[in-house]
């Protein structure tokens, strides 16, 4: 197989040398000024590790598409495109249909925490009621683009006003989570109900690729709640600390599902945003391969594997 990857960043450089020591034939990581060399090769399989946006990343899946090639992208909005931009994501899925290759949007979360794992835990119960998911996360090893976007080294003011116009989102991706595990189910999410709080700083704090001071946003706390048939279905909880120990918080991974008995699973430390990240990723290749022609989620396809 051969694999070439569009964006040099953390994720790119983390998942090509996860493939490199497996002995995978890779390309890359490329920068945007090798956009060509990245996506227009015909490799077997491209990985665009760029935006979260699917409008950002919407010409290089045209492009990777079109050269014949399976596309894993990291883009949060691509792990379910059809609510961000319904007519671009039919358009994208039709057009890896007609070159018969596969389109995946993957990664921790989106791609695993909220949906793919969550899907396997479902399959142990026998009448779910509800669903809640909640993660502890140790922001501190996000780059310095993505912690300042998801909102971390603020004054509340400027955190306010970047929720307010867009330019701060929090995590992306609890959207598209809840809408793989609703289809997956044949439910249909009536409404999405989010609150973002931020987490000010007592103290200073140093993080890898920031230093955050007493007074800004250190980490933040996002609530997402998707409403089926009138009632609370999937509750979303995700607390990220740029220095969670210092403030008390242990990093985890938990889902609760409401049947009889209820079930509690917790994953203690929780999983690594970054290398858990780039392992479910290059875990991604082989069933991104093997998979039928189209735009697919997570919950289309068999686990991701290391192998
Ligand atoms: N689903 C998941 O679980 C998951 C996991 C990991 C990452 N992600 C997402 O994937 C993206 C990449 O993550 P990362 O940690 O690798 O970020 P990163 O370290 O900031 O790297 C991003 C790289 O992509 C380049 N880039 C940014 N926008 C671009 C564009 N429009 N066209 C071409 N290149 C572009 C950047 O180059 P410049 O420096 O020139 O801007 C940088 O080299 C982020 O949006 C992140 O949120 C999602």
């Amino acid at each position: 197989v051969r694999v070439s990857v569009y964006g040099a960043g953390q994720a790119g450089s983390a998942v090509a040398e996860i493939l490199r020591s497996r002995g995978v034939d890779v390309a890359g990581p490329f920068g945007r000024d090798e956009r060509e060399a990245a996506l227009g090769s015909g490799a077997d399989v491209v990985l665009v590790a760029t935006t979260s946006f699917l409008a950002e990343i919407a010409a290089d899946l045209r492009t990777a598409i079109e050269a014949g090639s399976n596309v894993l992208t990291t883009a949060e909005e691509a792990a379910y495109p059809w609510t961000v931009d319904l007519d671009l994501a039919d358009e994208l899925d039709a057009l890896a249909r007609d070159r018969g290759v596969t389109v995946l949007g993957a990664g921790l979360n989106p791609g695993f925490a909220f949906d793919a794992l969550v899907l396997t835990v479902l399959g142990a119960t026998a009448r779910p009621r509800s669903l809640r998911v909640e993660r502890v996360v140790d922001l501190s090893g996000f780059g310095p683009t993505v912690l300042h976007r998801i909102g971390v080294g603020h004054t509340l003011d400027a955190f306010a006003d970047g929720v307010a116009s867009g330019a701060i989102t929090g995590h992306i991706g609890f959207p598209q989570s809840m809408r793989i595990v609703a289809d997956r189910f044949g439910r249909t999410i009536e409404r999405i109900d989010r609150e973002i709080e931020p987490t000010v700083a007592r103290r200073e704090h140093v993080a890898r690729a920031l230093t955050v001071a007493t007074g800004e946003t250190a980490g933040f706390e996002q609530r997402y709640t998707a409403i089926v048939g009138g009632e609370p279905w999937f509750r979303a909880r995700f607390v990220g600390h740029v220095d969670p120990a210092a403030v008390g918080l242990t990093t985890r991974d938990e889902v609760h599902v409401d049947d009889d008995p209820p079930i509690h699973m917790t994953i203690a430390p929780g999983l690594s945003s970054q290398s858990a990240s780039a392992a479910v990723l290059a875990n991604s290749i082989g069933r991104l391969v093997a998979a039928p022609a189209g735009w697919l989620t997570v919950a289309d396809l068999p686990p991701a594997v290391p192998v």
